[in-house]
C-alpha cells in the first residue's frame, strides 16, 4: 500500500504551469520525470539509471530530468507497471518477465534457453526488429519501452541442496517471477514453481516457505546469499531489465526532450554492459566469502527438459513464431 506522500511523488512535475504538449522540438518547458525500480542504491542497475538521469539532463541542457526512486519504495514491479500504465508514475525499470503479465508478447524473454549465450542475447537486444516491435507495441496500452539493461543470466539457487540435474529439483519449491512462462519453465525443469514478487523472496527463503529461487548473482548479494548457499549455473534465462515510460508522459514531451531521453537510454544501455560485468565479478567474490558455493554443471539435461516449451510457444500463434525465428536469426 502506497502512502500518500509516495503517491504524491509519482506524477510528472512540470516545472512551469504551461508545460507540456509542445508541438515542436525545443519549445517545451522543463520537465522532471519520476522513475521507480526495486534495486538498492549499490546495485549496478541503479548506477546505470543514475547515468540515464545524468545524461538526460546533459543532453537536454536541463530541459528534461529524471528522478530515480530505488528500493521498491514506490511498489513492487507489478505495482509500478500499473502506475506507469495509468500515467500516475512516469517511468519504471522492471524485469521483462514482470511485463509478461501485462502483455503476452513479452513472454519470449522468459522462454528458457531462447538465448544460447550472452553474445546471442546482446546481439538480439541490440539489433532485433522483434524487440523494437515488442517495446513499441504497448503504446495504446499506456506505456512503451525505451531501453534495456543487461541483468545477466538466471540460474537456480537453493538454501542448501546442490542441484545438478532436473531430478534434483523434484519437490523443491522454487520462487519464480509472476510470469506464466517462468512458471511453466520451472515445472518443465522438474521443480515446483512458486510465483511471488521479488520483495518477498528474502523472508520466504528465511522462513522456509520456499526452498530456493532463480536469479542472477546480484540477488544473492542483495541478501538472499545470507540464507541460500548453493548456486548452480543452469543459465536457463537471460531476462533483460526494461525501462518503460508512460505514454501520457512521453506524448507530453517535445521531440527534443524525447530525443534527449532516448539518446541517454541508448548510451546507458551500452555503458551498463561493463558496469554489470564488473559488479557481478565483485559479487561472486563477496558471496564466496560468505560461504555461497557456485556450481558449474553440464546443462544438457536442463536444456532437454525445458526446450519443449519452444515448440509449444511457436505453435501458439504466428506472432510467437515470427519473434522466435527473429531471435534465432541472430545466432552467429
Ligand atoms: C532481477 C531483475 C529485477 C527483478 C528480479 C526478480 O533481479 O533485475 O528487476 O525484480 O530479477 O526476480 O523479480
Amino acid at each position: 500500500i502506497l502512502s500518500i506522500s509516495l503517491l504524491a511523488a509519482c506524477g510528472a512535475n512540470s516545472e512551469s504551469e504551461n508545460a507540456g504538449n509542445a508541438e515542436s522540438g525545443g519549445s517545451a518547458e522543463a520537465v522532471s520525470l519520476r522513475l521507480a525500480h526495486n534495486q538498492p542504491e549499490d546495485h549496478p542497475v541503479h548506477t546505470s539509471l543514475m547515468e540515464l538521469s545524468k545524461l538526460t539532463e546533459e543532453n537536454s541542457d536541463g530541459n528534461a530530468k529524471i528522478e530515480v526512486f530505488p528500493n521498491g519504495q514506490l511498489g513492487q514491479e507489478r505495482d509500478v507497471i500499473e502506475l506507469v500504465k495509468s500515467g500516475t508514475l512516469d517511468m519504471a525499470k522492471v524485469s521483462a518477465s514482470a511485463l509478461e503479465a501485462f502483455d503476452s508478447n513479452y513472454a519470449i524473454f522468459s522462454l528458457p534457453y531462447v538465448f544460447q549465450s550472452k553474445e546471442h542475447y546482446h546481439h538480439v537486444m541490440d539489433n532485433s526488429e522483434a524487440v523494437q516491435e515488442i517495446f513499441q507495441g504497448t503504446k495504446d496500452d499506456g506505456y512503451v519501452a525505451i531501453g534495456w539493461y543487461d541483468a545477466g543470466q538466471r540460474s537456480i539457487y537453493t538454501v542448501d541442496k546442490k542441484v545438478e540435474t532436473p531430478a534434483d529439483m523434484k519437490g523443491l519449491k522454487i520462487r519464480v517471477q509472476e510470469s506464466p512462462t517462468s512458471i511453466a519453465m520451472i515445472e518443465a525443469m522438474g521443480g515446483s514453481p512458486t510465483p511471488m514478487s521479488y520483495g518477498e523472496v528474502y523472508t520466504s527463503l528465511q522462513q522456509g516457505v520456499i526452498d530456493g529461487a532463480e536469479n542472477n548473482e546480484g540477488a544473492l548479494a542483495n541478501g538472499h546469499g545470507e540464507v541460500a548457499k548453493a548456486y548452480t549455473y543452469t543459465e536457463h534465462q537471460y531476462v533483460p531489465d526494461v525501462v518503460i515510460v508512460s505514454t501520457a508522459a512521453w506524448d507530453k514531451l517535445s521531440e527534443d526532450q524525447q530525443k534527449a531521453i532516448q539518446d541517454a537510454a541508448n548510451a546507458s544501455t551500452e555503458s551498463h554492459k561493463d558496469v554489470w560485468t564488473t559488479a557481478i565479478d565483485g559479487y561472486i567474490k563477496e558471496l564466496e566469502g560468505m560461504g555461497v558455493n557456485f556450481y558449474t554443471i553440464d546443462k544438457k539435461a536442463f536444456i532437454d527438459a525445458a526446450t519443449p516449451l519452444h515448440e509449444k510457444y511457436t505453435a501458439e500463434n504466428e506472432t510467437n513464431k515470427k519473434y522466435f525465428d527473429d531471435f534465432q536469426s541472430h545466432l552467429k
